[in-house]
């Protein structure tokens, strides 16, 4: 991807709002089905249980907010897409869902007991500052986890090797936050420990998307994503048609009893608040 400008955080962060604006109507429904894999982990190494106050950030259709409060834990979702809310609060009425942007927590200090974030760290533009608010939120002793896709998705791979192959990989979309960042376990722990965080540790976690075919799958990548679709619409609509064609030609290669199951291994990383 190359830059049409150096990278500019809020002109990245506007262009991630308007995408999933664009996105919060069948997010849930294509890809929820992914995405709720990484809730048990995340929940897990967060200790949340009966009664823990917890903060689900970037929680767009509230997939994981339902699963905290499933296990009785007092949960507040945050999210800066308004279309995002309004899912998550049709699906749990009963939990509380406001609007807010995770660089810049609307929210007191130490008033958690564990914070996670479900695949919304690599779409924020200044990780340190989204870290830091964590850390401020949490109180002594929480606990805070957040998982992002693996660089070895086949999903990533299926839609690279197929621009590479009849597109152009360089159109001009906006700079964003390298997305290879958190596949560096060391870079990880070294982000949570600049922020103050103790005891840092990053695990795999294995998802398989289970699509019903190669339509589907060309559903979710284009409905439920923002780089990626970004990529794929500044392609021209002949060299689109043929990426679309070698992305459902080469997901045949994961059918299994009559559905597709593409591995989308995710990264969690977590840490305690002292
Ligand atoms: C891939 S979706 C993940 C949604 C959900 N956590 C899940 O488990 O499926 C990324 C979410 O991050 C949200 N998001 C991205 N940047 C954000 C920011 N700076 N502040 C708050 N939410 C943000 C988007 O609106 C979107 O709902």
């Amino acid at each position: 991807m190359s830059e049409i400008s150096a990278f500019d955080p809020d002109r990245y962060k506007a262009f991630e709002r308007d995408g999933w604006r664009r996105s919060s109507g069948e997010y849930h429904d294509l890809f929820g089905s992914g995405t709720a894999q990484a809730a048990g982990p995340l929940l897990d190494a967060v200790n949340a249980g009966a009664g823990t106050r917890l903060l689900d950030v970037a929680c767009g259709p509230g997939i994981v907010s339902g699963a905290a409060a499933a296990r009785g834990c007092s949960v507040l979702g945050l999210d800066f897409a308004t279309g995002m809310l309004a899912q998550a609060r049709e699906r749990y009425p009963e939990i509380e869902f406001r609007e807010g942007d995770a660089e810049d927590l609307p929210l007191k200090d130490a008033s958690f007991e564990a914070v996670v974030c479900n695949f919304g760290m690599n779409h924020i533009p200044r990780a340190e500052r989204a870290v830091a608010g964590v850390f401020r939120v949490l109180s002594p002793g929480g606990r805070y986890a957040f998982t992002t896709w693996s660089p070895g998705s086949a999903q990533y791979r299926l839609v690279n090797e197929a621009v590479q192959a009849h597109g152009d990989p360089d159109v001009p979309l906006p700079e964003g936050p390298d997305r290879t960042l958190f596949s560096d376990p060391g870079l990880c722990k070294a982000l949570l420990a600049g922020a103050g965080f103790e005891d840092a540790e990053v695990a795999e976690i294995p998802i398989v998307l289970k699509c019903t075919g190669p339509e589907h799958l060309i559903d979710i990548i284009y409905k439920s994503t923002v780089r990626t679709r970004a990529l794929l619409e500044a392609q021209s609509l002949p060299a689109r048609g043929k990426i679309n064609r070698a992305i459902a030609e080469a997901a045949r290669g994961f059918e299994k009893d009559g559905t597709l199951e593409i591995p989308m291994p995710a990264v969690m990383v977590s840490a305690r608040k002292p």
